[in-house]
């Protein structure tokens, strides 16, 4: 057991609706961890129980420390192919991310790329995530044993692609069955690790495919869904014409049952207000990914129309990696203000962190294990220097309040402000 020092943040729940109650902030605080990986108490160091007062101790002094950061969609095979000069997504995925993804058919290129993939994330505080994977097993192999080893909560599934795309990345409705089956029994809930069911988006699966993820999501309820909708109109048209039945996008995963508390829709830009409808009943999520917008040209995420609006949808955030400019969940938070923005409607610092901690939890139906500092959850911390440069120790002289702070971060920041992040109880950014 030990016990962490330092400046304490996390939130009980949406600081945007529940307001400054929601925010805990402890400036002189203490984090007990368990022998198990677990919090066993946290709060102001003055209260430190006696029955913990002699325990090993470590000292982040003013830096803050909060639940690790949760990315809610990024691409595990991607973990390289950033910024490559694409026109937009489907020329993008055409040109670059298809070619990239075969390579995952071998174990000793998918082992390398878990190791690095997981490596970076942990640079950049992000202790859990929802990723996707590629259609090879194998791959989804290497990303769960690598995981496991680090004891990192994560979520993955096989991807489903069965048409529109090169042969080496295609399987078929029957194996994309099969292998989820079998990867299912093998890996789902095995250590901190879950399942997610993943078509990649309607354009790459056909009928019978989407119809077998949706077998596959009445066979195991509760399972994470993860896939990509109302991305890039180039792409909604295109399944307008591949599912001419369909009333719309969102309609074609309606039809195979793929509508669940549990599914995660990357993007949502360009949803109608029949599809927020449909998604808000179901209570589905729509995860923006800011910076994969802004490189592709996708458009502007309406955020609080998406959360607000007539039929409110949850929203979480990710970086999706390799469309997504950067790891650094700052940097998702610094464009998701700046499209904020352009579209009128601000979000606070608060609610950026929210959305990167609590609220991606929740979404992940983590919100047991992770995502606040309260006793019971994993210790899965983060820990945060906002002097890590000299001009942020510059910009941070003129901080007033929380506020300032954490927003001076997200504009600025990058991972040399994660000082340590924390798995489980174990320290685990990996040095260069
Ligand atoms: N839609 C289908 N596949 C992808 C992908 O790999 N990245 C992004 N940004 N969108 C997608
Ligand atoms: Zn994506």
């Amino acid at each position: 057991m030990k016990v962490l020092t330092g400046q304490l943040l996390d939130y009980a729940s949406d600081p945007r609706h529940a307001g400054d109650g929601a925010i805990r902030h402890v400036v002189d605080g203490a984090i007990v961890i368990g022998g198990d990986g677990r919090i066993v108490w946290s709060g102001g160091r003055s209260d430190l129980p006696a029955a913990h007062a002699a325990l090993e101790r470590i000292d982040y002094g003013s830096k803050l420390v909060l639940p690790g950061f949760i990315d809610a969609h990024l691409h595990f095979p991607q973990y390289r192919m950033l910024a490559a000069y694409g026109k937009d997504l489907l020329d993008w995925l055409n040109r670059y991310t298809f070619i990239e993804e075969q390579r995952y058919g071998e174990r000793g290129i998918a082992e390398t790329a878990a190791k690095a993939f997981l490596d970076e994330l942990l640079r950049n505080g992000i202790t859990s995530c929802l990723a996707f994977s590629t259609i090879h097993p194998v791959a989804l192999d290497c990303l769960f044993e690598e995981a496991s080893r680090r004891n990192m909560a994560l979520a993955s599934g096989k991807t489903l692609m069965d048409c529109n795309a090169p042969d080496g990345l295609l399987d078929t409705a029957q194996s994309a069955y099969d292998d989820s089956t079998a990867l299912i029994a093998r890996w789902h809930g095995k250590g901190r690790l879950k399942y997610a069911i993943s078509p990649r988006f309607a354009v790459t699966s056909t009928e019978a495919q989407l119809d077998a993820a949706g077998r596959l999501a009445k066979e195991n309820p509760g399972l994470l869904i993860q896939t990509h909708l109302s991305e890039n109109p180039a792409e909604i048209e295109f399944v307008a014409g591949q599912f001419p039945w369909s009333k719309d996008y969102t309609d074609v995963y309606d039809r195979y049952g793929l509508l669940t508390p549990s599914s995660l829709f990357a993007h949502g830009i360009h949803l109608s207000e029949r599809e927020l409808a449909r998604l808000s009943e179901a209570g589905s999520a729509v995860v923006h990914c800011p910076t994969s917008n802004n490189f592709l040209g996708s458009g502007l995420f309406r955020l609080h129309r998406t959360s607000e609006g007539d039929h409110p949808v949850n929203v979480g955030v990710g970086c999706d990696i390799g469309g997504g400019m950067s790891y650094s969940m700052f940097d998702t938070l610094r464009d998701a203000f700046t499209v904020s923005q352009l579209v009128g409607s601000r979000i606070s610092a608060h609610e950026a962190f929210y959305r990167a901690t609590l609220g991606n939890a929740r979404l992940l139906g983590a919100d047991g294990e992770v995502g606040t500092l309260d006793a019971g959850k994993y210790a899965d911390l983060v820990v945060i220097d906002p002097c890590a440069t000299p001009l942020m120790a510059e910009r941070h002289a003129l901080s007033g309040n929380l506020h300032d702070v954490l927003f001076a971060l997200m504009i600025l920041g990058d991972d040399r402000a994660v000082t340590e992040t924390w798995v489980a109880g174990a320290p685990l950014k990996p040095r260069p």
